[in-house]
């Protein structure tokens, strides 16, 4: 589990914001086909103006990126959470150095959590515009990893709100909270992008 855990988060410092692009259809060509296309709409489109589907292909890809970048910095405070608790956990670290990160931990979520929050729902909008502007039929892991930040995003409002009751709000903040949901939101999208692009 440790070990799935450093890998995505590795993989989510290295691979997301050129992963998390959109197929550029219009640069790789018909070579691949199947990754991600325009929607029908866009392509019927095309028959009537030409150079649409390239300029929805560039908004497509925009929306990817921006998207990307927004997940990165709503969920770095979350990386770092996850990297502290993990220290202390899983490394025989002397007391005062256990303090000391925890400490850390405490006034990096005291500051950064705000963006947890704004950030989340901005990086969802956009994400859901993408989404919107994006098929693919050689994977279904993109889609998956959409639908997995939904659910997240759900239930981090249903903490964030406390719309529910308290033993429903202990079960949402395990699973939100979890490295385990965090480390399949991120192996999701990732391995999703990459397998197309
Ligand atoms: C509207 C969007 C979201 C809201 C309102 C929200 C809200 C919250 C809240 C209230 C906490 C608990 C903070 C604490 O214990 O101090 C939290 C923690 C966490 N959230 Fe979210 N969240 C959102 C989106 C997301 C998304 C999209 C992900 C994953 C991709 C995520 C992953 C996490 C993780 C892993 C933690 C635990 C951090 C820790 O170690 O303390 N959240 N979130």
């Amino acid at each position: 589990m440790v070990r799935i855990l450093f890998i995505s988060l590795a993989l989510l410092i290295l691979q997301v914001p050129p992963s998390l692009l959109p197929a550029d259809d219009h640069k790789t060509g018909n070579k691949h086909q199947n990754q991600h296309e325009i929607r029908e709409e866009h392509n019927t489109h095309d028959d009537h103006s030409g150079g649409q589907v390239e300029k929805d292909a560039k908004g497509n890809e925009v929306t990817g990126q921006i998207a990307a970048w927004l997940l990165v910095s709503a969920n770095l405070t979350v990386v770092f959470s996850i990297i502290t608790k993990g220290a202390n956990r899983f490394l025989s670290l002397k007391p005062q150095t256990k303090s000391l990160i925890k400490a850390f931990n405490q006034a990096q979520k005291k500051y950064l959590m705000r963006f947890h929050f704004v950030l989340n729902p901005l990086a969802f909008g956009v994400a859901t515009v993408h989404f919107m502007l994006s098929s693919c039929r050689s994977s279904p892991f993109p889609e998956g990893g959409f639908f997995l930040v939904t659910a997240m995003v759900v239930l981090g409002l249903v903490l964030k709100f406390k719309v529910a009751p308290g033993w429903m709000r202990r079960v949402v903040y395990r699973v939100h909270t979890s490295p385990a949901a965090f480390s399949a939101v991120i192996l999701m999208l990732v391995v999703g992008h990459l397998m197309v692009d």
